[in-house]
Parts: structure tokens; C-alpha cells; sequence
């Protein structure tokens, strides 16, 4: 009788604690479909601290623009689909450049054609006349591509929230060139006037206007200067200060080429000289080619307009040889991080535009890891007990015996992605042959490499690894090699790998990285 009672106890306390776990779980599962936050920017190769699109095909950045505490970054995007086709701007907007917020399509096609790259400014003395209030507002240059490629104009009163475009488009008419496109604008102090960079088929156009509305050519540079692989395309133009020195100034140039580019396909490079208000002169011989990138995923690079001494800029992370066939969904297309961009004379070099992450990437630091003076063996890994998809790595090297070194990232069973710097040649590299899913292109696997002389017997590498790109900055910006990567999610795995001989770190930190996409 007391067995009974008991075991009729038992089950009526085990069927209350079935029904609350049964509760529970629907709780869990309301919960979680209630709250799509938790899954919020985590399919498989999502980038978590670039800035992609929620769904959908991205490419160039676009119309980029610091406006009343804000950073606006436009985006060629199309919003039917994944591959690209119904080119229009979106649009997002950050207060430091690194948490995004998305914000609508900002400019969709029109009769005269689809809203192809293009720039944005402050226009703050109602130069144009398009603004009732005398403090102007934020006026998009931009490619109208339909039958022609022209150059037209929108404006915006609320922050460039909502545009409306001119009604006398397009302000600069298809001059009998087939690929006319991507204006850059910038204001030209000395003379108080706006001036344009348009891409040309093979050279660049210089137009001036007093009020972003009446265009007048002033010019043409590059026909038979640089690299010619491939059409031009996205040009920028904007003034450094060289070593710092805010007295004296080179003016740089940078044009990309849809194919023919360093590391093969779509890449960028720039020129050094100077620009008078109406010509660009370069100060190196025409033959001469400085890429601005030396992997296979950094084109279509914009600064943002209005930083002042600050010059930033921002890349779309991949490459028309197979843009459309990276492997994912719902989305395609990430931008690189933003870059601070300083100019530097390298002892027997010459002039080189550097290029730094913003210092505000440091704000999604945690667990940092930390070492000096340590001599690293081909035998011992001494990163073996650090996992992570999302790192940052910062290393300061002496040149020893070994004849290369490096990091393995987002290392697993089968792959790996090979960060590395070769002592005979001098040349940083990443090799992303084996990294991961790589057969989606015949032209994506391969090996990056970039010219690095040692400073005082030194070389210093700065790695961002996200859930798919590494971003390698070496010497501090001296060079810089961008590359996307596929690997699986459980290639956590990090290594700072020796061949034939050791080599010594002066210094070197990992720190995991935050995700920028938490809701
Ligand atoms: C560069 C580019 C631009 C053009 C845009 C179209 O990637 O080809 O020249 O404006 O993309 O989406």
C-alpha cells in the first residue's frame, strides 16, 4: 500500500516536472522565435565585424559622407536578389565606423537608367541652390546607367534618409563614351569649386562646377599611365599631408581596373602628384604601377567625404572574377574595414600611401593574449591553446635563421589560411589555396604576395581574421593584402609557425574580437 502510494507519488510528481519542462520548452521556443535576435547575423560565413548587408547583392561603396555627428556609407545594392541587377543605393548609418545601423534603399532606378556608383557631399552653402535653408543639406552624385552611362544628381533634407532627384538629370550628358561612370566629388578650397574624378574606359576625366549642377571639363589623366588590364573604373582623389607635415602636401589619385589587377581580376591602384585645380600631374615615371592592395578582395575603394584631418576610406571586399559565386546566402558582398590612410617616405622607397585600421576597431577587443621576447622554434606552437574565428593578431618580428614565418588562422582538420612572410624574397603572403571551400571559382584558390623590405632587421604583420577574410597590414600599413575565405566554422585553430630556422618576437598580441551585429 505504501509502495503504491509512494510510486503514485513519484508519477505525480514526475508528470508535473514533464508538463513544466514541456512548458519550458515552449517558453524556449516562443522565445526564440519571438526574439530572431539570437540568430541574428549567424549563417555560416557571416562576417561579424565587417559590415554586410542583412540579404541581397552588395558591391561598391558608395556616396560615403560624415554628416552632423553621422557616418553615412551608401552601397551599390540590388534588392531583389543575390546577384547583381536593379543597381540602387542602400544605405547605413554608424556614429564611430564600426556598429552599423541599416537603413533603407536610398536611391532605386529611374528612366534614366539604374543608380550605378557614385559620391555624396555636404553642401553647406547652398552652392546649388537645391535647399531652402541656407545650411545646404547632403547632395549624391551618381551614375544613371540605362541606355547611356551619364552623371546625374539627388538631394536629400533629412539626412539622407529620403532623396529627390533633379528634375534637369542628367547634369553631365554621355560625352560618346561607352563606360562613363562612378563621380567623385570633392570641394576644392583654393578656388572655391567642386571637383569631379569620372572613370573613362581608359583614363580619367576632371570636371569643375560652382554649384554641383553646371559641369565644365577641365581634363583628362591616364591614358598611357599605370596599369591598363582592364577598364577604369572608381576613382578618388584627395590631398595628404606627407609624414604629417600639414605644409606639405601630395595629391593622390587612385583608380581601380575591373581585370589585369595584382593578384589577378579586379584590383586598385594609385598615383603620387599633384593636382592645380584643373590637371593631375604625376611625379613617377608613366610605366610605374603602385597597387593598393595586394590580395584578390579589395576594389572599388571610397574616402569619406568630411572627416577633416582624418582620411578614411573603405573597400568592397571582393572581386568581379567571381563575385557572383562566393558561396553565400542570404547575402553577398562585405566591405573591408575601414582604413586610415597617411602618406610616408620609406628609406630607399620613396613616397607610399599607408593604410591603418581605424583606431575605433579597438573598442571590440576582448581577451587579449600577450607575449615579448620569444624565440619561436619550428617545433613548438606556442598559440596551440588559443581558438577562435574572430581575432586579431599583432606581431613584431626580428629576422632570424628561419627562411619564412607566420600564422596559420582558421585552421581545422584539412585546412588552414597561411599568414606568412618569406625572408628570402621579401614578401608577406597569404595563401588561401587550402582554406576552405575554394572550387566555386577556378580563379579563387592561390597564394598573394607583397613586396616588404625589413626596417632595422624588423617586420611587423597586423591580422584581422573574421568568419570569412583575413585583412593583413605589414610594416604598419605599408602594404596591405585583403582576401575573402570559406573556411568551416570549427577551423578555430591559430599557429605561429618557423621553416628551416627561428625567429624572434619582439612582441606579439591576440586578441578575440566582439561581434559588431549584435542586435
Ligand atoms: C565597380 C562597378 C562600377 C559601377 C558599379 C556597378 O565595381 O563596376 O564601375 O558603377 O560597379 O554596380
Amino acid at each position: 500500500m505504501k509502495n503504491l502510494r509512494m510510486s503514485s507519488i513519484t508519477l505525480l510528481v514526475l508528470f508535473a516536472l514533464s508538463i513544466s519542462i514541456f512548458n519550458m520548452n515552449i517558453l524556449k521556443v516562443s522565445a526564440s522565435r519571438e526574439n530572431p535576435a539570437e540568430n541574428y547575423y549567424s549563417e555560416i560565413y557571416r562576417p561579424q565585424f565587417h559590415f554586410s548587408p542583412e540579404k541581397n547583392w552588395m558591391n561598391d561603396p558608395n556616396g560615403l559622407v560624415f554628416y552632423k555627428g553621422t557616418y553615412h556609407m551608401f552601397y551599390q545594392y540590388n534588392p531583389y536578389g543575390n546577384k547583381w541587377g536593379n543597381m540602387s543605393w542602400g544605405h547605413a548609418v554608424s556614429k564611430d565606423l564600426v556598429h552599423w545601423k541599416h537603413l533603407p534603399v536610398a536611391l532605386k532606378p529611374d528612366k534614366l537608367g539604374m543608380i550605378f556608383s557614385g559620391s555624396a557631399v555636404v553642401d553647406e552653402r547652398n552652392t546649388s541652390g537645391l535647399f531652402e535653408d541656407e545650411s545646404g543639406g547632403l547632395v549624391a552624385i551618381y551614375t544613371n546607367a540605362g541606355e547611356t552611362q551619364q552623371q546625374s544628381i539627388a538631394y536629400s533634407t533629412d539626412e539622407g534618409v529620403t532623396w529627390t532627384k533633379y528634375e534637369g538629370n542628367p547634369v553631365i550628358p554621355n560625352p560618346g563614351i561607352e563606360d562613363f561612370r562612378d563621380p567623385k566629388v570633392i570641394w576644392y578650397e583654393q578656388e572655391q569649386k567642386w571637383v569631379m574624378v569620372v572613370a573613362a574606359g581608359d583614363h580619367i576625366r576632371f570636371y569643375s562646377s560652382k554649384n554641383l549642377i553646371d559641369w565644365e571639363f577641365m581634363s583628362k589623366f591616364g591614358e598611357n599611365e599605370g596599369a591598363h588590364g582592364g577598364v577604369w573604373e572608381c576613382p578618388e582623389l584627395f590631398e595628404l599631408p606627407i609624414n604629417g607635415d600639414p605644409k606639405n602636401t601630395k595629391w593622390i589619385l587612385q583608380v581601380d581596373l575591373i581585370s589585369g589587377a595584382v593578384a589577378g581580376g579586379s584590383g586598385g591602384q594609385y598615383f603620387i602628384g599633384e593636382f592645380d585645380g584643373t590637371k593631375f600631374i604625376n611625379d613617377n615615371p608613366p610605366e610605374e604601377i603602385r597597387w593598393t592592395d595586394y590580395g584578390k578582395d579589395f576594389y572599388a575603394t571610397q574616402s569619406w567625404f568630411n572627416t577633416g584631418n582624418r582620411k578614411i576610406w573603405i573597400g568592397w571586399m571582393n572581386n568581379w572574377e567571381y563575385a557572383e559565386s562566393i558561396p553565400t546566402y542570404p547575402w553577398r558582398g562585405a566591405m573591408s574595414l575601414p582604413r586610415e590612410l597617411t602618406l610616408k617616405t620609406i628609406p630607399e622607397e620613396g613616397m607610399k600611401l599607408i593604410q591603418t585600421p581605424i583606431k575605433e576597431l579597438q573598442a571590440i577587443r576582448k581577451s587579449p593574449y600577450q607575449w615579448s621576447d620569444l624565440k619561436v622554434t619550428p617545433e613548438e606552437n606556442i598559440l596551440s591553446d588559443i581558438k577562435g574565428n574572430m581575432i586579431e593578431i599583432k606581431a613584431d618580428f626580428e629576422l632570424g635563421s628561419a627562411s619564412e614565418f607566420g600564422f596559420k588562422v582558421r585552421k581545422g582538420e584539412n585546412e588552414e589560411t597561411i599568414i606568412g612572410y618569406d625572408v628570402k624574397s621579401n614578401q608577406l603572403f597569404v595563401d588561401r589555396t587550402n582554406s576552405g571551400q575554394v572550387q566555386f571559382d577556378k580563379q579563387f584558390p592561390g597564394k598573394h604576395l607583397a613586396p616588404l623590405q625589413p626596417e632595422n632587421n624588423r617586420v611587423t604583420i597586423h591580422i584581422f581574421v573574421d568568419q570569412s577574410s583575413v585583412e593583413v597590414f605589414g610594416n604598419k600599413g605599408e602594404v596591405t593584402i585583403t582576401d575573402r575565405i570559406f573556411p568551416e566554422p570549427s577551423s578555430n585553430g591559430i599557429e605561429l609557425y618557423t621553416k628551416n630556422g627561428e625567429v624572434q618576437v619582439i612582441s606579439l598580441s591576440v586578441n578575440e574580437l566582439d561581434s559588431i551585429w549584435k542586435k
